[in-house]
C-alpha cells in the first residue's frame, strides 16, 4: 500500500490511485496526443494565458511548446521501486493567485554569497542553525516548511506533476532540466531560510567535493538540526569521499589514492567529458517526449554521493539514496549547492543550450513570502541577476588531466594486431558493434571493437579539429531495482590498468532507481571522447576498441542494445 509523506484524506487517496493507475496504464498504451487530451480534459484546469510568451495548453503546436507544469494534475507516484508516496501539495495549486517571477533589484539587493562548507565559522554556523530550525517547526501547511520542501523534491524526482499538453510527467533528473531545476529550488529555499531569521544577506553553504579540502562529509552536518541518522556512518569523517563509489569490490584505496581519484574521474566530467551543452547538462526533455540521459556532473559525482552517504540498512540507501526523501538530509543542500556552483563554472567557458523550448520552460515556486511564483528556466542563467555567487576555492582538477596507464605506442602495437586477426575473421567470437535483437547482458566486461565515422578520423589527419566525438552506449535497458554502475575504457589492452586515474577511462554510467513508474527503464549513455582519443594517439585510427566494466552486481539485469560513434560541433 501507498505511504504518504504527510498525512491524508483516505478518500483522497483513493481517488488519486485511480486517478494514477489511468494515467500509467493511459501512457504504456495509447499515443500521446489524443489520449492527453482526453485525460487532462478532466485533470486539467487551464491555467490562462496571462503574459505574451507563456504557452497556452490548447496550442496544436503542443509538441514544440516549451515545457511546463500542470498544476491541477499532482498525484501518487512512485517513489522508489516498490513504493508509492504522495508528496503533492495539501492544496490545490491553483486556488492560489500566480506572480510572474522578478529579479530581485540589483541596486538594493546585496549579493549573497555561498561559502566553502568546510571552512565555515561559527556566528554563520548558529545563523544557519537557527534558520533551519525554524523552517523545521512550520506547520505543513505552510509552504516554507522543511517538510514542504522535501516533499517539492520529491514531486519532481517522481514526475508527480503532469506536463501541460501532454500526459507525460515533469521529471528534474536525467535530463537538461536537471541543473536549471535545482538552482531554482535552492534560490527558493535560502531565500526562505533568510527571510526566517530577518537576514537578507543569509547564503547557504556549498559541500566543496571536488576540492581536496572538502573531500569529507562537513563536520557541521554532524550535529543539532543538521544532522539525519539515515545515513552511512562508517562514511562519516575521516573517510574521504568516493566520487565514483561502485559497490563490487569497494575500492580501499589510501586517502591520497582516493582524492587523486577523485580528482581524476572531475577532470573527466568536468573539462575532457563536457565539451559541449548536452555531453554536461543532459539530453533535450520537450513536451510530449522522453528520453533519460543525464549529464556528466549529475551522473557523477551527483548519483555516486547520493548513494554514498545514504543509509546501508534502509531500502534504497535512504535518506540521500533515494531522490524521493533525500532533501530530508540537511547535506542535499549543501551537495546541490556544489553541483551549481561547478554549472556556473562550466558556463563560464562553455554555451549552454539556447533552444526556446528549454529557455521558456517554466516551473512554480512559493517564495519567502508565500507567494505562487511561475519561473522560466531562463530565468535562471545568470547567477548575478539572482544576486547570489560562491566563494572562489582553488579548482585542483582543472590540472588532474590523467595519462594513459600504457604508453600509446605500445598500446597501438597490440591494438594493431587484433586488428589484422579481426580482418582474418581470427576472433570469431568477439560480438559487433551493433548487439542486434539480441542486445547484450551487463555481467562481464565486455570489449568491442568500433569503426569510427570517416569524417571524423579523416579530418583529425587533417588537424582540422572543430569536431566533438561522442561514443554513445545505445538503448541502455535497466531491469534492476538497485543502484547500477558501469564504466567505459578506450583502447584497453592486457597491461591496462582499469581506473579513473587512467586516460583509457572515458565515462560512467551511474542510476540511482526511482523516479519513473516501473523499475524499468530505457536510456542511453554519451560520452565526449575527443581529448581522451588525442592522448592515447588514437585520434587518426580507423577503429577503436570500448570495453564497458560492470561495477555493480546490479549490472546482470542491465541489457545494452549497441555502441556507436556520433560527432558535433563543439
Ligand atoms: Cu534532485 Cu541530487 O537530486
Amino acid at each position: 500500500m501507498a505511504t504518504s509523506l504527510h498525512s491524508t484524506d483516505p478518500r483522497k487517496w483513493i481517488l488519486s490511485l485511480i486517478t494514477l493507475t489511468c494515467i500509467l496504464g493511459a501512457s504504456l498504451f495509447i499515443d500521446p496526443p489524443s489520449i492527453g487530451t482526453q485525460i487532462l480534459g478532466k485533470l486539467n484546469r487551464v491555467v490562462p494565458d496571462g503574459l505574451t510568451g507563456w504557452s497556452v495548453l490548447t496550442s496544436p503546436n503542443w509538441k514544440i511548446q516549451p515545457l511546463a507544469v500542470n498544476l491541477s494534475s499532482c498525484h501518487p507516484a512512485i517513489g522508489r521501486p516498490g513504493k508509492l508516496v504522495n508528496c503533492c501539495p495539501p492544496r490545490n495549486m491553483l486556488d492560489d493567485p500566480i506572480s510572474d517571477f522578478e529579479f530581485p533589484d540589483p541596486d538594493t539587493t546585496p549579493i549573497r554569497v555561498r561559502r566553502f562548507a568546510h571552512r565555515l565559522d561559527d556566528d554563520y554556523i548558529a545563523k544557519y542553525e537557527k534558520a533551519l530550525s525554524i523552517m523545521k517547526s512550520l506547520p505543513h501547511s505552510d509552504p516554507r516548511s522543511f517538510t514542504r520542501q522535501v516533499e517539492i523534491h520529491c514531486q519532481y524526482c517522481t514526475g508527480s506533476f503532469l506536463q501541460q499538453g501532454s500526459d507525460f510527467p515533469v521529471r528534474v533528473h536525467r535530463n537538461w532540466l536537471f541543473f536549471p531545476w535545482h538552482r531554482m529550488f535552492l534560490y527558493f529555499h535560502e531565500r526562505i531560510l533568510g527571510s526566517l531569521i530577518g537576514d537578507e544577506t543569509f547564503a547557504l553553504p556549498f559541500w566543496g567535493w571536488d576540492s581536496p579540502d572538502g573531500m569529507t562529509l562537513p563536520e557541521l552536518y554532524l550535529n543539532g538540526s543538521f544532522n539525519d541518522h539515515r545515513r552511512d556512518p562508517s562514511h562519516y569523517p575521516p573517510t574521504v569521499v568516493d566520487l565514483n563509489f561502485k559497490k563490487l569490490d569497494p575500492t580501499r584505496s589510501t586517502p591520497e589514492e582516493q582524492i587523486r581519484l577523485n580528482l581524476a574521474l572531475m577532470y573527466n566530467h568536468m573539462v575532457s567529458g563536457a565539451k559541449t551543452a548536452e555531453l554536461f547538462l543532459g539530453c533535450p526533455y520537450k513536451t510530449g517526449e522522453y528520453e533519460e540521459c543525464p549529464g556528466t556532473i549529475e551522473r557523477a559525482p551527483h548519483n555516486p554521493l547520493h548513494t554514498w552517504l545514504g543509509s546501508p540498512d534502509i531500502d534504497g540507501r535512504e535518506d540521500m539514496g533515494a531522490f524521493y526523501v533525500a532533501a530530508r538530509d540537511p547535506i542535499f543542500y549543501a551537495h546541490h549547492s556544489n553541483g551549481d556552483r561547478l554549472w556556473g563554472l562550466w558556463s563560464e567557458t562553455h554555451k549552454g543550450f539556447d533552444d526556446p523550448a528549454f529557455l521558456n520552460s517554466y516551473t512554480y515556486f512559493y517564495d519567502e513570502t508565500l507567494r505562487l511564483v511561475r519561473i522560466r528556466f531562463s530565468d535562471v542563467m545568470e547567477m548575478d541577476k539572482l544576486r547570489y555567487r560562491y566563494e572562489e576555492i582553488e579548482n585542483a582538477w582543472v590540472a588532474a588531466r590523467p595519462e594513459p596507464s600504457v604508453s600509446p605506442r605500445l598500446a597501438r602495437r597490440e591494438i594493431r594486431k587484433r586488428e589484422r586477426e579481426r580482418e582474418g575473421n581470427v576472433v570469431l567470437d568477439l560480438p559487433s558493434s551493433r548487439f542486434g535483437p539480441t542486445n547484450r547482458v551487463l555481467d562481464s566486461t565486455i570489449t568491442i571493437p568500433i569503426d569510427r565515422p570517416r569524417e571524423v578520423w579523416y579530418s583529425n589527419r587533417r588537424n582540422e579539429k572543430e569536431r566533438e566525438e561522442i561514443l554513445v552506449v545505445e538503448g541502455i535497458d535497466v531491469k534492476a531495482n538497485d543502484y547500477v554502475k558501469f564504466d567505459v575504457y578506450i583502447n584497453v589492452v592486457n597491461s591496462t590498468i582499469l581506473s579513473p586515474i587512467y586516460r583509457e577511462f572515458v565515462g560512467t554510467f551511474v542510476d540511482i532507481p526511482g523516479g519513473t513508474s516501473s523499475s524499468k527503464k530505457r536510456t542511453k549513455l554519451q560520452l565526449g571522447i575527443s581529448e581522451a582519443l588525442e592522448d592515447l594517439e588514437a585520434d587518426q585510427d580507423r577503429t577503436i576498441w570500448v570495453t564497458l566494466v560492470p561495477r555493480t552486481e546490479s549490472c546482470n539485469q542491465v541489457t545494452v542494445d549497441g555502441l556507436k560513434i556520433n560527432y558535433t560541433e563543439k
